[in-house]
């Protein structure tokens, strides 16, 4: 999949039903998310990872966060109760365009589209955290690899970077499946495609690109039939712990 198909797949999906394609619960399928119960998912999540960021040492604020792959800023919108500001980056065009109607933070919190396989448009060392939740599994290991070493560029030193990215399909029927199915026959089953790397390669990667991993946990974000994992990364620097 190149980024530009990749651009189009998201940004129909962002077209049709944004919040069902966010989160993909069955039951809220054809615009049965409220506004408020799908904003309220994201409050949780940030407040629960600010708690895990805390028990790790970080401050209780942050000044410049990324939130990579923002969808319509579920949890951009969180995040910005605890950051001063917070940029949320998406490919599809038409998330960023709902995100921004639905932003009540103001010039503190901002929008942007970025197709290309890099992070280009943002400088060196601008943010203290960064955070990306069920986004680096939706594309080409080439390109999600890709993104890991450009976030710890943009990363401030003693800044810290949390994502999440699933390793390989797990033991379940339809995991063992995915194991072995052809693509094309997995597409006819299901709306989006997942993409695994492993731990070893997440830790080699961000390594390289001049940042640690200082933490790794389970998580079932990829949802029952991928193994999943969160990841902790801090960039050397003024030490925050
Ligand atoms: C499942 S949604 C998650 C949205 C958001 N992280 C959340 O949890 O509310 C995945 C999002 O990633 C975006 N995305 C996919 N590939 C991307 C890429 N290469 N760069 C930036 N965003 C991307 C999609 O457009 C979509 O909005």
């Amino acid at each position: 999949m190149t980024p530009r198909r990749l651009q189009q797949h998201w940004d129909k999906l962002g077209k049709e039903d944004a919040m069902w394609a966010i989160l993909t619960d069955s039951n809220r399928k054809g615009g049965r998310w409220t506004p408020e119960e799908f904003f309220a998912e994201g409050r949780n999540e940030i407040a629960a990872v600010m708690e895990y960021l805390r028990k790790h040492g970080a401050p209780p604020r942050f000044r410049h966060a990324l939130d990579f792959g923002c969808g319509i800023g579920r949890l951009s919108q969180a995040l910005a109760d605890y950051c001063e500001t917070v940029t949320g980056l998406d490919i599809a065009p038409s998330m960023v365009e709902s995100a921004q109607k639905w932003n009540r933070h103001g010039e503190r919190c901002r929008y942007l589209v970025n197709g290309t396989p890099d992070l280009r448009q943002l400088p060196d060392q601008s943010f203290d955290l960064i955070y990306s939740n069920i986004v680096l599994q939706h594309m080409p290991t080439a390109m999600s690899w890709a993104y890991l070493g450009e976030f710890v560029r943009v990363l401030m030193p003693g800044g810290l970077l949390c994502f999440q990215i699933p390793s390989e399909p797990s033991g379940t029927l339809i995991g063992l499946l995915l194991r072995i199915l052809p693509v094309p026959v997995v597409r006819l089953i299901r709306k989006m495609d997942m993409y695994g790397t492993t731990p070893e390669r997440v830790k080699a990667i961000v390594e390289a690109a001049g940042a640690s991993i200082i933490d790794t946990q389970s998580d079932t974000a990829a949802g029952p039939h991928w193994k999943s994992f969160r990841y902790l990364a801090l960039k050397p620097g003024k030490a925050w712990l």
